[in-house]
C-alpha cells in the first residue's frame, strides 16, 4: 500500500511539473524523447502532410511499437518507470511493477474469457458491452484528477483534455454499436451497465493507489479491443465491405470539427489522420485503429508526466519558431 501511494505521489509530482493552466510549460525539447518519431512542424507543413495522408489513409498501420500480446516489462522504458540500479528500493520497485502487471493481466484475461464464452456468436452485442465498459476508465481518471484539482493539490490540464477526448472517441464507438443493434436485448444492456458501475469504482480506487497500474490495466483492455476488432475484420471482411456504414460513423469520422479526434491520439501530429468511410469495413478498420491509438496513449501514460495534448505541443512548437524568428529579426 505504501509503495502504491508513493507511486501515486511520484506521478503527481511529474504531472505537476508538466503543469496545467497557469504553470510554466516545459520546453518541447525535454518532451521529445517520449514522442518517438513525432515531427512537429509549422502549420503550413502540417496541412501538406494531412493532405498526403488523407489520400493514403488505408496504408496507415499501428506502428511496430505497439505490443498487442505482451505488456510492458522491466526492460520497457515507455511502459514503466525504468529502474537501472540494484538498490533495495529499485528491486522493490521492479517487484511492485511486476505484481501490478500480473494482477492486471489475470483480471483482464478472466473477464475476456467470460465474455468470449457468453458472446462467441453474437458479435454486435459483444462489441456493445465492450464499448460500454471502454469509456469508464477515462471518466474515472478525470474524476480523480478533478478531485485533486478541487483539493488544490495540482492541476493536470493536458491529462484532462486527452482523457476526455479518449472518452469522446469511445462514446462514438458505442453509438455505432447501438446503431448496428448491439443493444437490442435488455440483458446485454443490464450486464454492460452493471459491469461499468463496478469498473468505475475499481478504476478510481486503483488510480488513487497507483496511476501506473490503472493506466496499465487500461492498456490491457485497449489491447484486447484492438485484437477483437482485428479478428473481426479478418473473418468478416467480405460481408463488411458490402454493408453501408452507419450514419453516426460517417458523421464522426468525416464531420466538420475533428479537434477531439486528433486530441486523443497523443503519438500523432494533429490533422495527420483523416479516415475515409465508404462502407462498414472502413468503420471497423478505423475503430480498430482508434483502439491502437488508445493503447499507445495508455502505455505512454505509465511514464509519469509524459503525456501532453497534441495541440498544446504544436502550439509550443509554433511559439518556439516565432521566438526564434523574432530573435533573429529583432
Ligand atoms: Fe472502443
Ligand atoms: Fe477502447
Amino acid at each position: 500500500m505504501a509503495t502504491g501511494l508513493a507511486s501515486a505521489a511520484l506521478f503527481a509530482d511529474s504531472v505537476a511539473a508538466l503543469g496545467g493552466a497557469g504553470r510554466r510549460k516545459p520546453s518541447f525539447g525535454a518532451l521529445k524523447p517520449s514522442l518517438g518519431s513525432r515531427q512537429l512542424t509549422s502549420r503550413k507543413s502540417l496541412r501538406i502532410e494531412a493532405t498526403v495522408l488523407k489520400d493514403e489513409e488505408q496504408k496507415v498501420v499501428v506502428e511496430g511499437t505497439l505490443n498487442l500480446k505482451g505488456f510492458p516489462d522491466d526492460n520497457d522504458e515507455a511502459g514503466s518507470q525504468k529502474v537501472s540500479d540494484d538498490s533495495l528500493g529499485a528491486v522493490m520497485e521492479r517487484g511492485v511493477i511486476k505484481l501490478e502487471q500480473t494482477i492486471n493481466i489475470f483480471l483482464t484475461d478472466t473477464v475476456i474469457q467470460i465474455l468470449d464464452t457468453m458472446y462467441h456468436d453474437r458479435e454486435y452485442p459483444r462489441f456493445f458491452v465492450l464499448e460500454t465498459i471502454a469509456r469508464v476508465p477515462y471518466f474515472a481518471f478525470m474524476s480523480v484528477l478533478h478531485m485533486y484539482e478541487t483539493f488544490g493539490w495540482w492541476r493536470a490540464a493536458d491529462y484532462l483534455k486527452v482523457h476526455f477526448a479518449e472518452s469522446w472517441n469511445e462514446m462514438h464507438h458505442l453509438l455505432i454499436m447501438e446503431e448496428l443493434g448491439g443493444n437490442s436485448w435488455w440483458f446485454d444492456r443490464f450486464l454492460a451497465q452493471h459491469i461499468a458501475v463496478f469498473y468505475y469504482f475499481m478504476t478510481v480506487f486503483m488510480y488513487i493507489l497507483s496511476p501506473r497500474m490503472a493506466y496499465h490495466f487500461s492498456e490491457c483492455v485497449e489491447s484486447h479491443a484492438y485484437e477483437t476488432y482485428d479478428k473481426f475484420l479478418k473473418s468478416h471482411g467480405d460481408v463488411l465491405k458490402q454493408t453501408p456504414a452507419p450514419e453516426v460513423a460517417v458523421k464522426y469520422y468525416t464531420g466538420g470539427d475533428l479537434y477531439l479526434f486528433d486530441e486523443f491520439q497523443t503519438s500523432r501530429v494533429p490533422l495527420s489522420r483523416r479516415p475515409v468511410i465508404e462502407n462498414l469495413y472502413d468503420v471497423f478498420w478505423n475503430i480498430r485503429e482508434d483502439e491502437g491509438e488508445h493503447c499507445k496513449t495508455m502505455k505512454a501514460c505509465q511514464t509519469p508526466g509524459s503525456i501532453r495534448s497534441p495541440h498544446t505541443l504544436v502550439e509550443d512548437e509554433l511559439d518556439d519558431v516565432a521566438d526564434c524568428v523574432s530573435s533573429k529579426t529583432g
